[in-house]
């Protein structure tokens, strides 16, 4: 296998630091990124006598992000980069109806548009050598969950733009490939958690659906694999002469989306009220609450 140059983003923790720990170690040269610079110092020390190089990088920030690009050109004396892998991302949890304006732009800032910035500034690092761009998205990218839809829509934006992307940059010889995990074990499932509380507190719409989340995460826990995993993949992707569109894994997430795929919608929304424990059809006409009070609009008379 040839050696590549690869750049990651969000390698700090999770899947991201795995696949920059993976791919060091097998031999490539590795720009690990993150945005907090203590968590990348650390990181710099945990693969000792390979090509492990770390910048910080903040998906969300352009001076950040333009700054990252022009760094990797001086590294590389103007050779570019083989493979990005925008992994940078996290999960919000929230019932629809509540979920804020600004959490539902926050998700979109790192999980779409830093990605579509970070891919923007090192497009022109990647031509040269013919490279190729590795999207994390997620099964969740194919198949909306109730509470998890601000997150699920960024990662169905990420299938679009993947698409659409990886069409443009066929005549330059490049590639855009999608990886699309399961449930891995990484800190992100306890973020969902986390972020989930906010919705709990007494007499909140959904508060006692979510009461459950635990217990969910706990079952999504059995069906968990490694991060490992997602960092073979991703390698696999990053190699192969030519790559697959998209990446499934592990094989058991594969399965959930073919059977899935086969599912009508309305067995499908069936399938899901009944995991999360929510009321049927009607059963619960007065879920959110009063409608707000808001003062009569002064009609002038005609
Ligand atoms: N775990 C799963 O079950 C699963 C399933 C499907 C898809 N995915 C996707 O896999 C990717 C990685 O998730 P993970 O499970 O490894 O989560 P994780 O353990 O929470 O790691 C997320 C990484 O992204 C970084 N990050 C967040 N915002 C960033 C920003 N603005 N700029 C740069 N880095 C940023 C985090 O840095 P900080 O430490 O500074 O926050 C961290 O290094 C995400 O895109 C996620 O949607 C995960």
């Amino acid at each position: 296998v040839t050696t590549k140059s690869i750049l990651i983003t969000g390698a700090t923790a999770g899947i991201g630091r795995t696949t920059a720990l993976h791919l060091a170690r097998a031999g490539h040269r590795v720009f690990a990124t993150g945005r907090n610079p203590a968590a990348v110092a650390e990181l710099a020390t945990q693969a000792p006598g390979t090509k492990l190089e770390v910048m910080t990088l903040d998906v969300t920030d352009p001076a950040s992000v333009a700054e990252a690009a022009a760094e990797v050109h001086r590294r590389t004396g103007g050779a570019g980069l083989d493979v990005l892998v925008n992994n940078a991302g996290y999960g919000k949890v929230g019932p629809l109806a509540e979920v804020s304006d600004a959490e539902l732009r926050g998700q979109y800032e790192t999980n779409v548009f830093g990605l579509m910035a970070v891919t923007r500034a090192f497009l022109p690092l990647l031509a040269p050598r013919k490279g190729r761009v590795i999207n994390v998205s997620s099964v969740g990218g194919k198949v909306a969950m109730p509470f998890m839809g601000a997150y699920n829509s960024t990662k169905f934006a990420v299938e679009g733009l993947s698409d659409a992307l990886r069409v443009e940059l066929i005549p330059l010889g490049m590639d855009v490939v999608l990886v699309e995990p399961g449930p891995i074990r990484t800190r992100f499932e306890a973020t969902f958690v986390e972020e989930a509380a906010a919705y709990q507190r007494p007499g909140a719409p959904y508060a006692k659906v979510l009461a459950r989340l635990d217990d969910i995460r706990k079952s999504f826990d059995k069906l968990s694999v490694g991060p490992e995993v997602i960092a073979q993949v991703i390698e696999r992707a990053a190699t192969a002469r030519r790559p697959k569109a998209r990446y499934v894994a592990p094989l058991s997430s594969r399965l959930t989306l073919w059977m899935l795929a086969l599912t009508p919608t309305r067995l499908r929304d069936f399938i899901f009220r009944k995991a999360m424990g929510l009321p049927g059809r009607g059963q619960n006409p007065t879920l959110l609450g009063p409608a707000p009070t808001t003062p009569q609009p002064s009609v002038p008379a005609a």
